[in-house]
């Protein structure tokens, strides 16, 4: 069973999603963290982040793990690498293909079976767990989101805001897994709320549909 919770990037689905699933006693899923993991092989084995062929075997050709809160590639710890700016925009670029995402999608789909879990991402209530029973789509205003992706690394807010604005682009304009709200998904926009009031609607939601 899953809670899933998308929405674009600087929502805030990070950090919600992993102090919702701590409070409900359920695994976090990041499957962000997957495609990133996707992106950082293709450019240490010289592979084009943008050539479909290449991106889905890379994909096919590594083992992602999660264990006590790390990101793992064939065992070895990558959390940190694969969030720099780099990994980031070629993590956009390997999204976009069918192959990357019917890899990720059926790896997703063989964890969250194992148990309950709260997943973040773009397509978890479209695509990968369609009959979840709690779907939220987590928004914020643009300039809030880069605010807050600036305040994590550093970057400067300009600058944060044109990348977001193309990878905003590239995420609901893709053919497959495009970012956008399930019928029956929950809008909550973030933009003036904290994450602890994101965490608190969403649990009472949880325990309300008896999920928790
Ligand atoms: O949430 P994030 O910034 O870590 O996601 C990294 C990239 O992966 C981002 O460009 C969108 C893509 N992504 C996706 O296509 N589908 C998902 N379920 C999660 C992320």
């Amino acid at each position: 069973m899953v809670i899933a919770i998308d929405g674009p990037a600087g929502a805030g689905k990070s950090t919600v999603a992993r102090a919702l699933a701590d409070e409900l006693g359920f695994t976090y899923l990041d499957s962000g963290a997957m495609y990133r993991c996707v992106a950082l092989t293709c450019l240490d084995w010289g592979a084009d982040p943008t050539a479909s062929g290449e991106a889905t075997s890379t994909a096919e050709s590594i083992e992602i793990g999660f264990e006590d809160g790390l990101v793992l590639i064939d065992g070895v710890d990558v959390s940190d690498e694969i969030r720099s700016p780099e990994v980031t925009e070629a993590a956009s670029q390997v999204s976009v293909h069918p192959g990357v995402r019917q890899a990720m999608v059926a790896e997703q789909q063989r964890l969250i079976a194992t148990g309950p879990y709260v997943t973040e991402g773009r397509d978890i209530g479209t695509v990968v767990a369609p009959d979840s029973p709690l779907k939220i789509f987590l928004t914020a205003s643009p300039e809030a989101r880069a605010e807050r992706r600036s305040g994590q690394t550093g970057e400067d807010v300009a600058e944060v805001l044109a990348a977001q604005e193309e990878r905003d682009r590239r995420d609901s304009e893709r053919e497959h897994g495009a970012l956008r709200a399930a019928d029956d998904a929950i809008t909550i926009d973030s933009t003036d709320l904290t994450s602890e009031q994101v965490v608190a609607q969403i649990a009472e939601l949880a325990r309300e549909r008896g999920l928790a």
